[in-house]
């Protein structure tokens, strides 16, 4: 089984939204699915690659055969990607990253206020896929871009800006794309190839051409 065009290779991937506690008992999160990062772990384990999946929430049960890591926030999902960086071959961030956190949450339980109103002080979260993106070596590294416009050119724009490899873009916009669903469209975007247009198709499909591509880049 183990002889697929990954044999060899570590892949690290990202999956699933950060939570971001409030208090004990409350967070805020966001609406991924975490389907598509799991599918690109269980593709690249199909294609003999060492898989490293570090998981924030979802409902998905780990993969067969990959080392999954369950994580919560924003700040632990980059402690460990900061952490596997070295010994990667690949990484892929396609967890859904909260840009900010609550910045104290409080120990206990929130009250109601008397004043009817309460306000969270937001501060923002570091851009992982930056940080991995300035640190990184021989590594190849993948990011997401989930947009509502300007799809190409927002894509173009982060693949510059956080130094990654390859960008994989969708247009959330549109109908059974992205996130919760199980299909996916995505665009292709590489440094120095023309962005390549994948037609709707289920997400591991898209998993699978993703790591195909991949494969074929840096072999
Ligand atoms: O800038 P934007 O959030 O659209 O970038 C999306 C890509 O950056 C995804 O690959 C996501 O996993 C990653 N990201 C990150 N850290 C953040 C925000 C996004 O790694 N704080």
């Amino acid at each position: 089984q183990k002889q697929g065009r990954l044999q060899n290779k570590h892949v690290v991937i990202s999956a699933g939204g950060t939570v971001e506690p409030i208090d004990p008992v409350r967070y805020i999160s966001n609406r991924s699915s975490g389907k598509m990062g799991y599918a690109l772990a269980k593709a690249a384990a199909e294609q003999g690659a060492q898989v490293t999946l570090v998981s924030a929430t979802t409902t998905l049960s780990d993969p067969i055969g990959v080392k999954t890591i369950h994580i919560q926030s924003a700040q632990d999902l980059s402690d460990q990607m900061m952490a596997a960086l070295p010994a990667a071959d690949i990484m892929i961030m396609a967890a859904a990253v909260s840009d900010y956190r609550i910045s104290e949450p409080a120990v206990n339980k929130l009250k109601k206020q008397t004043s009817g109103q309460l306000t969270l002080t937001l501060v923002e979260n570091p851009d992982i896929l930056a940080q991995l993106g300035a640190m990184k070596k021989e590594q190849y590294l993948v990011g997401f871009a989930a947009e509502t416009q300007n799809l190409l050119e927002y894509a173009q724009t982060k693949l510059v800006k956080k130094n990654a490899d390859m960008l994989v873009a969708n247009d959330v916009s549109k109908q059974q794309v992205g996130f919760g669903y199980d299909t996916n469209q995505v665009t292709i975007l590489t440094k120095n190839q023309e962005p390549q247009v994948l037609p709707l198709q289920d997400k591991l499909s898209v998993a699978r051409k993703i790591m195909q591509k991949i494969s074929e880049v840096i072999n």
